[in-house]
């Protein structure tokens, strides 16, 4: 069976309702990605963090998955899937895909503030100040902030160095080190890249300039015949 490799982005989910990053709707909207998404962010003021992932949570349980994701999951029929994705959100696990990577953690969950290897389950949609991990240490988002390392890159590196076949679908690629991701993939390899408004031209490969629904059903109904 071939390998093939999906990196996905916030542009996945647009159409469950969740925003990107960097449009004009941006997730940051109203907030200082400096307070939010750093360290020094959240030891300055904690409860600002919380309110703000408390808040991504609840519209993340809210969502459902969309037909872009539903239809990854009918690539598992003909192929070794592999999603590596840049989003918190579970969208992708609820659809069915089997072998879901998050390089930016995962939002439904909560890690100790001491030891990032402790994670939770967050039953609901908040972590609060009196939820603490073993050590009773308190629970941050499981999130990687800017400046922190992305611990499954060497996995995702792995992945997409035996790919066939490798396909963007809703990202800028204009963080690192996911972005270098596609400098991975074997010269060989088919290359796809789904996103109604494709800021990036890396590699020879095949554009779909159309919506994640649309365009990953095209990219399905082309692979899989
Ligand atoms: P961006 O906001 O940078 O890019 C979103 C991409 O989705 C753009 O290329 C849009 O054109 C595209 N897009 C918009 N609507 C779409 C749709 N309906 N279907 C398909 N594509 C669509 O967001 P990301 O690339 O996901 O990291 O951002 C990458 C990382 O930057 C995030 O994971 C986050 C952020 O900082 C961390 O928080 C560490």
């Amino acid at each position: 069976m071939k390998n093939i490799v999906i990196l996905t982005g916030s542009g996945i989910s647009v159409e469950s309702g969740l925003e990107t990053f960097r449009g004009v709707d941006s997730l940051w909207e109203g907030y200082n990605l400096l307070d939010v998404a750093t360290l020094d962010g959240w030891k300055r003021n904690p409860g600002l963090v919380q309110e703000f992932y408390n808040l991504q949570r609840g519209k993340v349980l809210k969502a459902v998955p969309n037909l872009a994701h539903l239809a990854l999951v009918h690539l598992e029929r003909a192929f070794n899937v592999h999603i590596i994705t840049q989003n918190v959100d579970d969208l992708h696990e609820r659809a069915g895909s089997k072998n879901v990577l998050h390089l930016h953690g995962e939002i439904t969950k909560a890690q100790s503030d001491v030891d990032p290897s402790l994670t939770y389950n967050i039953i609901g949609s908040e972590i609060t100040s009196n939820d603490k991990c073993i050590h009773g240490m308190s629970l941050r988002p499981n999130v990687v902030w800017f400046g922190e390392s992305v611990s499954n890159m060497n996995y995702a590196i792995s992945l997409c160095s035996s790919a066939d076949i490798f396909a963007v679908v809703g990202t800028s690629l204009m963080v690192m080190p996911a972005a270098s991701l596609v400098d991975e993939v074997p010269l060989y390899a088919q290359k796809f890249i789904i996103d109604p408004d494709p800021s990036i031209d890396y590699f020879n490969s095949i554009k779909i300039n159309k919506t994640a629904s649309l365009g990953v059903e095209e990219l399905v109904k082309y692979l899989v015949k």
